[in-house]
């Protein structure tokens, strides 16, 4: 039988609807929920991301403090830029969008946002919080994969996990959170030094592809029953298309799609998770801590 698709869509529509009425409830009380979006430079995607990401916060009822800085702009001035924005009391939550020009170091950048507003998860601290299970905020890829992961009637705990990717942003916080003992899967990481990945990933109950590589996950490496989960975002050139280009996932949907009991698509599928618990860490970041 193919597969249940994984309507990460609707999911997020829910999840982002709770989070207007929340919202709704702080302005009452003169809470103006506000996230600080930085972008240098013009990157197409990060252009994209970034408007997708402002469009959402402002029909939850939220605020945006929308930077654009040139290509150009120098590090010290990005470093002050934060450092304004960690003192300023209405700013409630700051976000870098990655990646940044290459002449800027990205560690640097990030370490500098104040962990309290850090609603990227990005910052060693967060991180830190994450693997050690402590409260902090969790990346939003990685949760939103986790979340879509729980609304499934199949067990996490015991299951053997195989994350495809070990960026910062999603595979390692992906794997550290799905090992995590409220979770309880088993996690195996795989990467681009892995032998025998085809092998590996037949092993997986739950397959994350987070490589970056347009049809890496083929059906051939997929087990009967599995769930797979595609993080992947790929351009890919199509001269049909409108843009002249179309968006590709790391798995081969067609042919992973007659083997697992539930597939995530591209696009509909983790991206729309990835923005609703971004709106999520910036309502808990503007909620009055007691
Ligand atoms: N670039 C790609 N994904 C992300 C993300 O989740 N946050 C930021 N800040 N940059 C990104």
């Amino acid at each position: 039988m193919p597969a249940a698709i994984i309507d990460g869509k609707e999911t997020a529509r829910k999840i982002r609807a709770g989070i207007g009425v929340r919202a709704a409830t702080l302005r009452k009380e003169g809470i103006f929920p506000c996230l600080a979006v930085i972008l240098a430079g013009e990157d197409p995607a990060s252009l994209s991301y970034v408007g997708a990401k402002e469009k959402a916060l402002a029909e939850a009822g939220m605020e945006s403090r929308d930077i654009r800085l040139p290509q150009s702009v120098g590090e010290g001035e990005l470093l002050s830029l934060i450092d304004q924005l960690n003192r300023d009391p209405a700013v409630h939550g700051i976000l870098v969008q990655l990646p940044l020009p290459r002449h800027i170091r990205e560690d640097k950048v990030i370490a500098a946002i104040d962990p309290a507003k850090d609603v990227d998860g990005f910052h060693p601290f967060s991180v830190g919080s994450l693997v050690l299970g402590q409260p902090g905020f969790l990346p939003c890829t990685p949760h939103g994969v986790l979340t879509l992961l729980r609304e499934l009637p199949v067990p996490l705990a015991g299951a053997h996990a195989v994350v495809v990717g070990r960026s910062n942003i999603v595979g390692r916080p992906l794997a550290n959170l799905l090992c995590r003992r409220d979770i309880n899967a088993t996690v195996t990481l795989c990467h681009t030094g892995t032998r025998n990945l085809e092998d590996i990933c037949r092993e997986a109950d739950i397959l994350i592809a987070a490589a970056g590589k347009p049809g890496l996950v083929s059906g051939a490496m997929v087990r009967e029953g599995a769930v797979v989960i595609d993080v992947g975002v790929n351009r890919v050139e199509d001269p049909a298309a409108k843009k002249g280009y179309r968006l590709r996932g790391d798995v081969d949907f067609d042919s992973v799609a007659e083997k697992a009991a539930y597939i995530t698509p591209v696009p509909g599928g983790v991206g729309p998770m990835t923005i609703a618990m971004l709106l999520q860490n910036v309502l808990i970041a503007a909620e009055p801590k007691n």
